[in-house]
């Protein structure tokens, strides 16, 4: 099959990132009109005449489907994309989904950030926390794996910090926890698979720069 005529697929982390990145694709002519039913449970949508699929996926999941090939493009918070590490070309920030990674705590812990304590860090990122404090800051930690609501860590004595995700910060202060030191901006980025980038060069690079332009002109 010519190269050209095949379909690409997209693999979107699904929720809200998946309706800003169809935004997005609509207003550069991209659409998928069997994607806007909420009530559907289907997971994969084809639009025929653009010859392009599109499914919906976990966020940490996203990474390992545009590894295998499974998709040749995905769509992904920066978070997901440092936490997986997959092979991946990461291609363009996609601008929204803005926030922070970041360690956290209640103002009491910041004194352990600064002498090399062996403290306690919970986080959904442990990956993101072990590469911050062991290769940049150069402190050994015990990192504690939680799947959610991490701000609980400190309040119940379960860990002394977190590393994870502000956005507005309203977490953090309804629960007395402030931002101790920020680890890196984040944000919705494109992932392209490395085999897909040489086969289906010119559609992939003529969709990023048509994006880009969007992006621009916004
Ligand atoms: C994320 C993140 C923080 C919160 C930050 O959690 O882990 O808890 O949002 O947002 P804010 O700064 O605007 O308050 P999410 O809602 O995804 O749920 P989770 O705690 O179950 O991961």
């Amino acid at each position: 099959m010519n190269q050209e005529d095949r379909y690409l697929t997209f693999a979107l982390g699904k929720g809200r990132l998946a309706t800003k990145t169809m935004e997005l694709f609509e207003s550069i002519g991209i659409s998928c009109e069997e994607m806007k039913d909420k009530d559907s449970r289907k997971l994969i949508f084809v639009n025929e005449q653009q010859k392009m699929r599109f499914f919906l996926a976990k966020g940490p999941d996203v990474p390992t489907y545009v590894e295998y090939g499974a998709a040749d493009i995905g769509v992904v918070g920066r978070d997901t994309i440092l936490e997986e590490n997959r092979n991946v070309y990461e291609v363009l920030d996609l601008g929204y989904g803005k926030c922070r990674m970041c360690v956290c705590g209640p103002a009491s812990a910041a004194e352990l950030l600064q002498h090399h304590e062996r403290i306690r860090v919970a986080s959904k990122y442990p990956n993101i926390a072990r590469e911050y404090f062991y290769n940049k800051k150069h402190q050994t930690v015990d990192i504690i794996k939680l799947n959610g609501s991490v701000e609980l860590g400190p309040i119940v004595e379960l860990s002394d910090v977190i590393v994870d995700i502000v956005e507005t910060g309203s977490t953090l202060r309804e629960n007395g926890l402030s931002v101790l030191e920020e680890i890196c901006p984040l944000s919705a980025r494109m992932i392209v698979n490395p085999v897909s980038m040489q086969m289906q060069n010119r559609q992939i690079t003529d969709l990023v720069n048509r994006l880009r332009r969007q992006i621009l002109a916004q």
